[in-house]
């Protein structure tokens, strides 16, 4: 049998640390007896920086006073999974229902109808909504003017949704009508598969501004009133101590009878603020 280095193992005290440093930066709950979880998303991270020791590594942590690594030990652990148009129905639901409640409170015909993506990732979320705004401003009567806000913890994702060019996979929700209208395909630059990258078309990208903000201690979150907030898929990672906190922060920030969508997976406690209109849908009241 092969013996690992002690030196190459993470003790059951270094899970437990990095547990801890993850939630006290990001507010991201993960269980410390996940070692083999911990040792595969480290090891990365290990490698990335030419580190052998797993010790060391936290050494390094350890006298992290700018934050920094801490941040990419975030990055490691967390995941950035999303994807065009996915839980298709919130979607659905804004085209045939939603946008018309909206306008009725004036959102988008007397001011910009202001849409937010609280854990944007790479920015699928809020380039899908983008589309379907668009594509309302191109019928008669339609709404007027809107305007996207994509907001992560993580500085790699943002840099990649305001690039806003993504591969061919990537992109396979996006319907042939939209990608017509919404995406330019690189006649130039291809993936390894010699596949084109395709780019969300400038009209689009002039609307959205993406920032770096945290939604476990709110940090960095400007004052907005959202007509519609996108808080999907992130809650799950918290404590609910902290998805207490990231909810009212969002709600906070958004105007009432705005709309609230969370991930099919999220199940957000009942409160005076919020009323269920729809399957992870929700009105501010
Ligand atoms: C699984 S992705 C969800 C992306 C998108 N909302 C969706 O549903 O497709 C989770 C995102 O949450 C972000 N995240 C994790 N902790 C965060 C925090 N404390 N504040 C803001 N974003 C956070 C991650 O960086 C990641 O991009």
């Amino acid at each position: 049998m092969k013996m690992v280095s002690p030196a190459l193992q993470l003790s059951i005290e270094d899970c437990r640390f990095l547990s801890e440093r993850a939630f006290a930066v990001a507010g991201v709950k993960i269980d410390p007896c996940k070692s083999d979880f911990f040792q595969l998303r480290i090891s990365r991270r290990l490698r990335a920086l030419g580190v052998d020791r797993f010790e060391d590594y936290i050494g390094l942590l350890k006298s992290d006073d700018s934050g920094i690594e801490s941040r990419c030990l975030v990055e490691a652990l967390t995941t950035h999974t999303t994807s065009f148009f996915r839980e298709c129905h919130q979607y659905d639901w804004l085209k045939n229902e939603g946008l018309n409640r909206l306008g009725a409170s004036g959102a988008g015909f007397d001011r910009p109808l202001s849409v937010w993506s609280a854990a944007c990732s790479t920015g699928a979320e809020l380039w899908s909504a983008a589309m379907i705004l668009e594509d309302a401003t191109r019928e008669p009567g339609g709404l007027r003017k809107y305007q996207l806000l994509g907001t992560d913890i993580s500085r790699p994702v943002l840099k990649k949704a305001k690039g806003a060019t993504y591969t061919e996979t990537e992109v396979e929700g996006v319907g042939a009508a939209l990608r017509g209208r919404y995406l330019m395909r690189s006649t130039t630059a291809t993936d390894l598969e010699k596949r084109p990258y395709y780019r969300i078309v400038p009209e689009l990208r002039q609307r959205a501004v993406f920032e770096c903000a945290n939604l476990s201690n709110l940090s960095g979150f400007r004052d907005c009133a959202a007509d519609i907030v996108f808080l999907r898929n992130v809650l799950i990672y918290f404590s609910e101590e902290v998805q207490e906190r990231a909810l009212k922060g969002v709600i906070d920030r958004m105007r009432r009878g705005g709309i609230l969508m969370t991930g099919h997976a999220e199940v957000v406690s009942p409160r005076a603020s919020l009323r269920m209109i729809g399957p992870s849908i929700y009105e501010k009241v």
